[in-house]
């Protein structure tokens, strides 16, 4: 299972150009989404996990307002790019990892639980974050919207993004059936005048909202609040629902 999740080779080489074609626009629009999170639901207790952290975007913004900011992330290639930004990372996978410690705010961005491709996986994943968190806690996380898997995933097109230093071409494929969604990734990145070849394959599935909500409650989690956002603010997908935002805390014993 494990192996079909997070293949051996995802956010691999293709870490070197994360931030670039895709991670700092999706932060830039994901901040504004904090920023208001943390004014309706503001706290003194400054403590910050963010689950499957990257390349550390998310961890940033949290240490420059002021939190003690932690991070997990199963891929060694994108957490060691957080690591060299000075941030406090550990490789391990949601599903499994124990942190002894308690968060008032746990986040997991950028559509990384719809890597999760069954059931127990994010059952899993839910259980984990319970268990980092106190009475007063709340955990924030996006999914894409089913719809972005029906209505952008499937386009023809490739997405295309390159620069002097890097190019890359992320093919995707949602095969609605078998709910899901493929992301073959290719490029290149040249460091040093050394060029690195990008060439991985990203397997994601849809996630209904009942269902989430559902398993939310079997992990001891109850949901406060879910609605869309855009991160790109209409300028990539325009007109559709993009990705859906819940506000999670632990169901009153
Ligand atoms: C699209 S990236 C998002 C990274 C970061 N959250 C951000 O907002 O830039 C998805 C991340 O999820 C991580 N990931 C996927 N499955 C995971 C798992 N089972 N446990 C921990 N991290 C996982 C990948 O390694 C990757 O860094």
């Amino acid at each position: 299972m494990g192996a079909v999740s997070l293949p051996a080779d995802s956010y691999g080489a293709f870490a070197r150009v994360y931030d670039r074609a895709l991670g700092d626009l999706f932060m830039r629009g994901a901040a504004a989404v904090l920023r208001a999170l943390e004014s309706e639901y503001p706290t003194e207790t400054r403590t910050h996990l963010d689950v499957a952290c990257g390349t550390g975007l998310a961890m940033r913004h949290f240490a420059a307002r002021g939190y003690a900011t932690r991070g997990i992330d199963a891929s060694y290639a994108m957490a060691s790019r957080a690591r060299r930004r000075g941030l406090d990372v550990v490789v391990s996978d949601v599903r499994t990892s124990v942190v002894r410690a308690r968060f008032e705010r746990v986040t997991c961005l950028y559509d990384s639980l719809n890597h999760l491709l069954e059931r127990g996986d994010l059952a899993r994943a839910f259980a984990s974050v319970a268990s980092v968190m106190g009475e007063s806690s709340l955990f924030w996380f996006d999914l894409n919207h089913p719809e972005s898997y029906r209505e952008v995933w499937a386009m023809a097109e490739p997405f295309e993004s390159g620069d002097a230093v890097y190019n890359l071409e992320i093919d995707t494929h949602y095969d609605e059936a078998a709910n899901l969604a493929t992301a073959r990734v290719r490029g290149w990145h040249t460091d040093a005048g050394v060029r690195h070849t990008i060439d991985e394959t990203h397997y994601q599935r849809a996630w209904e909202r009942d269902e989430v909500v559902e398993i939310l409650r079997d992990a001891g989690l109850e949901t406060v609040d879910v609605f869309c956002f855009d991160p790109f603010a209409a300028k990539v997908f325009g007109g559709i629902e993009v990705k859906e935002m819940y506000v999670a805390r632990r169901k009153a014993e």
